[in-house]
C-alpha cells in the first residue's frame, strides 16, 4: 500500500514524533480506512482518512485540538475536493477542558449587490440553474477567515505548519482511492465539463485519473502557499482575490474584491441544551442545527424511549413527531440573526417543548400541513469531522461547498473550487409553491446576509466530562443524524462507533413522510408505522458522521469513521504532548 509523506517546515521534529506516536498508538496505521481508533492521547476522524492522519500529526507535534483543526481542514480542501474546502464556508464548535465552549462561523455571505429578485430573468421567471448551478450561486468564502480567526483566538502551533502539509498534498500529490477517482471522472464529464479550470484541474490532461495515480494540483498548492505565507490576506487580498473576482466578472457573478476584503468570519456563543443530565452544545443561527436538535431532545426528554426499544415502531415515530415539530419551527423561524430576530431562547426551552408535546399522541401521526411554509432544496455534499486532543480540548467542523465539488467552478490559476451555497437562500420573494421553492421573508438573499444551514457541528458533555464530538453531512438529515447519534449513545449505551453505525431515519415536517437507510427496520416495523399514519419511504445512506466518543473513566477516545463513506478513517496520536 502507498504511504505519501507528510511536508514540514520543521521535518525532524514533526515527522519523527508523528512516526513514534504512528508506531506506538495509531490505529489504523497507515491507510487503513473506516477502522475504529483508540487513544489515550489525541484524536481525528474525518470523511478522509490522510486529512486524519495530517491533523493527528499536528496533535502528536504539540498542536492542539483546535491547530488539528485547521490543518484537517485545509488538507481536506486538497484530498476531499467534493466537501473539503478553501471556496466554501462552514462552522466550528470548541470545547475546552474547563467546560467552556464557544464557536466560530465562517459561513459565506452573499455579496453586496446581491438582492432577493437575483435568480430571477427580466420576465420575473425563476431559474433554479442560476440559483444553484451559475457563478450567481457563489457565496463569499469564508473558510480560510474562519480558521484564521479560530488560529489566532485559540490555536497554538505555529500557522505555516498547520497549511504547509496541505500544500506538499496539492503539489507533491496524493494516490486517488478507487471511490476518489470514480467520483472526480464523473465530475468532469457531466457538468463540470463546461468549465476549462475544472477540467484541467481534475482530469490528466483531459484523460480521467483512475484509482491509483498520483494527482496534483500545483495551483491550489500556490494558493494555499499563499495562504501558509499571508493568512487569510493570501486568499481575501491581492493574488487569489483578483482571480476570484475576474473569474466572476467573467461568468457574469457578483463577488469583487471589496466582497472578498470585507468578509468577517464571527465568533459567537454556542446554543447549549440538557437531556438526561447530559450536556449538549451546537451551533447557533446562521445554523438552524443547535436549535433544532435541542428542540427534539426537549421534546423527547419526557418519554422512556429506552424501553419502547432501538428502531422499534414506537421508537420512530416518537422520533418523527419530535423531528416534525423541530423542523416546523426552522422553516418558520429560522435565519441568520444577523439580520432576523430569531427566538433562540425560546425554542430551546423545556417550558416549549411541553407545549409542542401537548399534540404528540404515541398512536397516531400528526399531519404536516404544506400551506403553513414549504421548504427549499438543499444538496446531500458536506463533510463532518471531530477532533480531540490529549488535554481534553474538543473541537467539532462542518463546512461544506454545498453541492459535491459545490458549483463546480475551478478558480483558473487558482485551483481550487467555488460553493454554490447561495442556493441555500431562498428562492425569491413570494415565491413559495408546492413542489418546494420557498419565498418567506427570513432567509432572502441580502447583501451580506449568511444563508439558512443545517450544519450542526456539537459536542456532548455529562458532569463537566467529555463524552462525544459529533456531526454530519447531509442537508437538512444533517440535524436528524447528529440527534439519533446523541440518543443512541444516552437511551441505549452505544458506544460511539454503534452509535454511528447503527442504521438512521428522517422527517423534515414537509414532505411529510419519514425516510428508513436501507436496512433500518424490519417489514413489521414499516407496516406499524404505516398503521399510525405514518408515510415512510426506503431510502439510501443517510450522512457521514465521522466522530470520537471519550471514555468518561479511563479517558480513552474511540475514534469512529463512518462506514458509510469509502474513505473515511480516524487517527489517533500519540499521549507525549509537547506543551507551549
Ligand atoms: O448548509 C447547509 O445546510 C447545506 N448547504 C449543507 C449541504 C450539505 O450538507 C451537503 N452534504 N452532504
Amino acid at each position: 500500500m502507498h504511504c505519501f509523506t507528510l511536508r514540514s517546515r520543521h521535518p525532524v521534529s514533526v515527522f519523527t514524533v508523528a512516526l513514534l506516536a504512528f508506531t506506538i498508538f495509531s490505529i489504523p496505521a497507515c491507510g487503513q480506512v473506516q477502522e475504529t481508533a483508540l487513544s489515550d492521547g489525541g484524536m481525528v476522524s474525518s470523511q478522509q482518512w490522510i486529512a486524519s492522519q495530517v491533523g493527528a500529526d499536528v496533535l502528536a507535534a504539540g498542536g492542539n485540538a483546535v491547530d488539528a483543526a485547521i490543518a484537517t481542514g485545509f488538507a481536506l480542501a486538497v484530498t476531499h475536493p467534493t466537501a473539503g474546502n478553501i471556496g466554501g464556508g462552514g462552522f466550528m464548535v470548541v470545547r475546552f477542558p474547563n467546560g467552556q465552549s464557544t464557536t466560530i462561523d465562517f459561513r459565506e455571505k452573499a455579496p453586496l449587490t446581491a438582492h432577493p429578485e437575483m435568480w430571477l430573468d427580466e420576465n420575473g421567471d425563476y431559474s433554479f440553474e442560476v440559483h444553484h448551478r451559475s457563478h450567481r450561486a457563489v457565496g463569499v468564502p469564508g473558510t480560510v477567515a474562519g480558521f484564521d480567526k479560530a488560529h489566532r483566538l485559540y490555536g497554538s502551533s505555529d500557522w505555516g505548519d498547520l497549511v504547509e502539509p496541505a500544500v506538499g498534498l496539492a503539489s507533491d500529490g496524493f494516490v486517488l482511492s478507487e471511490a476518489l477517482a470514480g467520483s472526480m471522472a464523473r465530475f468532469v464529464s457531466g457538468r463540470a465539463s463546461q468549465y476549462e479550470a475544472t477540467v484541467a484541474a481534475f482530469t490528466n490532461n483531459g484523460a480521467s485519473y483512475v484509482a491509483g495515480d498520483t494527482w496534483r494540483q500545483p495551483d491550489l498548492g500556490r494558493t494555499l502557499e499563499r495562504i501558509r505565507d499571508d493568512r487569510s490576506d493570501g486568499f481575501y487580498r491581492g493574488t487569489t482575490a483578483r482571480l476570484i473576482a475576474a473569474e466572476m466578472r467573467r461568468g457574469n457573478g457578483l463577488i469583487t474584491e471589496e466582497d472578498l476584503y470585507r468578509y468577517e468570519a464571527r465568533e459567537r456563543t454556542p446554543i447549549t441544551g440538557t437531556y438526561r443530565g447530559y450536556e449538549v452544545i451546537s451551533m447557533p443561527p446562521p445554523s438552524s442545527g443547535g436549535v433544532a436538535i435541542v428542540t427534539a431532545l426537549n421534546i423527547l426528554e419526557e418519554f422512556d424511549l429506552s424501553s419502547m426499544g432501538h428502531n422499534s415502531a414506537q421508537y420512530l415515530h416518537h422520533l418523527a413527531e419530535a423531528m416534525r415539530r423541530a423542523f416546523r419551527d426552522r422553516a418558520t423561524h429560522l435565519a441568520d440573526a444577523d439580520f432576523v430576530d430569531v427566538p433562540t431562547q425560546h425554542l430551546t426551552s423545556k417550558d416549549y417543548a411541553a407545549w409542542l408535546r401537548r399534540d404528540l399522541d404515541p398512536e397516531r401521526a400528526s399531519v404536516s400541513h404544506p400551506s403553513d411554509v414549504d421548504q427549499p432544496y438543499e444538496s446531500p455534499e458536506t463533510t463532518h469531522y471531530s477532533v480531540v486532543d490529549a488535554d481534553g480540548m474538543a473541537v467539532s467542523v462542518t463546512y461544506t461547498l454545498e453541492s459535491g465539488y459545490g458549483s463546480g467552478i475551478v478558480v483558473p490559476s487558482g485551483g481550487f473550487l467555488l460553493n454554490n451555497e447561495m442556493g441555500d437562500f431562498n428562492a425569491g420573494p413570494g415565491l413559495t409553491n408546492t413542489s418546494g421553492l420557498i419565498g418567506t421573508e427570513p432567509n432572502l438573499a441580502r447583501p451580506q446576509q449568511r444563508m439558512l444551514s443545517s450544519m450542526s457541528p456539537s459536542i456532548v458533555a455529562h458532569d463537566g466530562d467529555l463524552v462525544a464530538v459529533v456531526g454530519s453531512p447531509g442537508g437538512r438529515t444533517i440535524i436528524n443524524t447528529t440527534l439519533q447519534i446523541i440518543l443512541n449513545m444516552v437511551d441505549f449505551g452505544m458506544n460511539i462507533q454503534e452509535a454511528v453505525n447503527a442504521p438512521r431515519m428522517h422527517h423534515q415536517w414537509l414532505p411529510d413522510r419519514i425516510r428508513l437507510e436501507g436496512d433500518a427496520v424490519v417489514q413489521d416495523v414499516v407496516q406499524a408505522l404505516e398503521a399510525l399514519g405514518h408515510t415512510v419511504q426506503m431510502g439510501g445512506r443517510q450522512g457521514s458522521a465521522n466522530s470520537i466518543g471519550v471514555n468518561p473513566l479511563s479517558g480513552e477516545r474511540m475514534g469512529a469513521p463512518d462506514p458509510r463513506s469509502a474513505d473515511s478513517g480516524a487517527v489517533g496520536a500519540s499521549v507525549s504532548r509537547v506543551r507551549r
